[in-house]
């Protein structure tokens, strides 16, 4: 098995992908959210690039039936329902409904490598079981962390790091770490013991803060709470 990490969020070769699974990860908070609803209910959940295509979306279905979510500079989106904090998506507002979503980076991922033989949506909240997924599927693995704007995002490629760490100790068999992925998981074991501390020294953490969103990073770096590992195939993410 070789692991791969796409340090920056550009387009990988989709030749590349096509054999591949792919784990897109937006710690802080698109990928946190998208685990978060399907654990707590929702049916499934629509990314889309942008707030015109989710209310375009909203109309085909009945009213009552969707919720619409996500964020611009990380606030909610005028006329949208919900914003981008995880814990926003309980039950109570999510169970049987349809998401649809839309986020600065997070939802495009997804339309950037859904070329990828399976696309799993990867977080801390469903580390563990994210990592089991990738052992059974036994394929070559691209991690991609969805960046911020288009740029390297600390939160996401130690998230990556653990990810290729569990995977790392499991495996019985040789493994392929690229230099990218090596650096990866050697920056997740530098904060191991302080997910907090490389949220707050993060650009997007930093932003979340100044945005008054700080209780979203202590949210976001909780490990292992929910063993669902949702999968986007056909434009849907669904578990
Ligand atoms: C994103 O998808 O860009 C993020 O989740 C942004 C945020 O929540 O502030």
């Amino acid at each position: 098995m070789e692991i791969d990490i796409q340090l920056v969020p550009s387009q990988p070769d989709s030749d590349i992908l096509l054999n591949r699974t792919v784990v897109v990860i937006d710690v802080l908070r698109a990928t946190s959210v998208m685990v978060h609803a399907m654990w707590q209910g929702a049916l499934e959940i629509i990314p889309l690039a942008t707030a015109e295509a989710a209310f375009e979306m909203a109309k085909v279905f009945p009213r009552g039936s969707i919720i619409l979510g996500g964020e611009r500079r990380s606030k909610k989106i005028p006329g949208f329902d919900l914003g981008n904090s995880p814990k926003e998506y309980v039950a109570e507002r999510v169970k049987g409904k349809k998401l649809i979503l839309t986020t600065t980076n997070g939802t495009k991922a997804f339309h950037v490598v859904s070329s990828g033989r399976e696309i799993l949506v990867g977080s801390f909240f469903n580390i563990g079981i994210t990592a089991q997924r990738c052992l059974e599927l036994n394929r070559d693995l691209l991690i991609f962390p969805s960046g911020d704007e288009g740029k390297f995002s600390l939160e996401d490629t130690i998230c990556g790091g653990m990810l290729i760490d569990l995977i790392a100790k499991k495996w019985k068999k040789p493994i392929a770490l690229t230099d990218a992925s090596g650096c990866a998981q050697i920056l997740y074991q530098r904060f191991e013991s302080n997910l907090l501390e490389a949220f707050h020294l993060s650009h997007h953490g930093r932003e979340l803060i100044h945005r008054g969103f700080e209780e979203d990073l202590v949210y976001c770096a909780q490990i292992d709470i929910t063993d669902i590992v949702p999968e986007f195939r056909g434009g849907i993410i669904k578990t």
